[in-house]
């Protein structure tokens, strides 16, 4: 079950690993360009909310219950059956295993059933390879992925091939975005209520907060001990709260998290140069990067280096089957597919990819 080199990709990809069930189908046009040819997707954000935060085994019995409704609408909004596409990509891990594991196999058997190859794809790499999906993009970039499960910083230098240079000690970042808001009673998801909260700050510098890991060498980041920073001075205030301390205290918490991934970035930059000294662009992928503070602050960063900064739309930035259509796509134009063995896992660090052959990039770039 290969692929003819040098044709048209078109590629069904499922998403499954958190709680958005997603069904896309995406073409590869020989020259590289990308195009979504239909997307279907179902947040469960309500089925969560009553929790604040995913419940797995709820997300698991949801994707199954939704997954093959959101496929069929896909490829009936295409206008294809599954012997016209030529792969099947799905999210394989990392993630809720129980999510991972009902659109792995449904993936495995749809390529199955239409004697098509099977690409396992590491959710990590959508991510990474989404802003090729969206835009003109060249390899080598640096990616800052800033999500609900993952904030690192990584060196890609071409599909499979990718280089940690970074990553949490302890909390993602979004994790935390969402903690803090249920310390100041914010409603979940907690990262647009935090930023919404912080607009409405009369005094953004009520509250002092530490930069965990700044001036460290090395682009780690530690999150838990901003969000009990939080916890600490809440508790202190309790006595006499003021009005608007919440909002006071998201912006302190919104301008430590900005401050403290910009500075790591620059430091996870140098390092990437080391490596790749002609690198010239900064992607920001992940559900945090919809933060417009945050973005400021790395558009600043940027025009001090001499970087471009690409930040995929945010319905790209968060979780979505498009991006892991279109990573299926850009392994299979380079010969890569998976086993229909191939076992779902819950952790899959990027760096331990099988990647490119040295020598094919030039037809990854488009
Ligand atoms: O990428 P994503 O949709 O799902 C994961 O793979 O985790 O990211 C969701 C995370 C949540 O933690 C949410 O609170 C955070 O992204 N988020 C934000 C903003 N919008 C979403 N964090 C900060 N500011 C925002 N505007
Ligand atoms: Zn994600």
């Amino acid at each position: 079950m290969t692929v003819e080199p040098g044709g048209p990709l078109t590629v069904l990809g499922i998403e499954t690993s958190c709680d958005e069930t997603a069904a896309a189908v995406v073409r590869r046009l020989p020259s590289g360009a990308p195009e979504i040819l239909a997307e279907a997707l179902l947040s469960q954000i309500d089925d969560h909310r009553p929790y604040q935060g995913v419940v797995p085994e709820i997300a698991a019995r949801a994707h199954l219950d939704a997954l093959d409704r959101l496929i069929g609408r896909a490829m009936a909004s295409a206008d294809l059956r599954y012997g016209d596409l030529d792969g099947v990509a799905a999210t394989a891990g990392p993630g809720l295993i129980g999510g991972v594991m009902v659109g792995a196999t449904m993936g495995k058997a749809i390529a199955a059933a239409a004697g098509k190859p099977f690409v396992a794809v590491n959710h990590l790499e959508g991510h990474a390879l989404s802003a090729r999906l969206t835009g003109s993009v060249d390899f080598p970039f640096l990616l800052l992925l800033v999500s609900g499960g993952h904030c690192q910083l990584l060196l890609v230098r071409g599909v499979g091939r990718y280089l940690r240079l970074g990553t949490t000690i302890d909390d993602a970042v979004g994790e935390a975005f969402d903690k803090v808001a249920r310390l100041l009673g914010l409603g979940y998801p907690g990262g647009p209520a935090v930023e919404a909260a912080a607009a409405r700050a009369k005094n953004p510098n009520r509250f002092a907060l530490p930069r965990p890991m700044r001036g460290r060498p090395g682009c780690d980041f530690s999150f838990s001990g901003l969000k009990t920073a939080v916890l600490n001075r809440l508790r202190a205030l309790e006595a006499q709260p003021a009005p608007d301390d919440a909002a006071n205290m998201a912006a302190a918490f919104q301008e430590a998290v900005a401050d403290v991934l910009t500075e790591r970035t620059g430091n996870g930059l140098c390092m990437a140069r080391e490596r790749e000294p002609g690198l010239r662009r900064l992607v920001v992928a992940g559900g945090v990067a919809a933060n417009r503070r945050l973005r400021r602050a790395l558009e600043e960063l940027c025009a001090k280096e001499g970087l471009s900064l690409s930040v995929p739309p945010q319905r790209y930035c968060t979780d979505n089957a498009a991006m892991i259509a279109w990573a299926g796509a850009e392994r299979l134009a380079l010969g890569l597919s998976s086993p229909l063995d191939f076992a779902p896992r819950p952790r899959w660090p990027l760096d331990a990819l099988d990647g490119a052959p040295e020598g094919a990039q030039g037809a990854a770039e488009g």
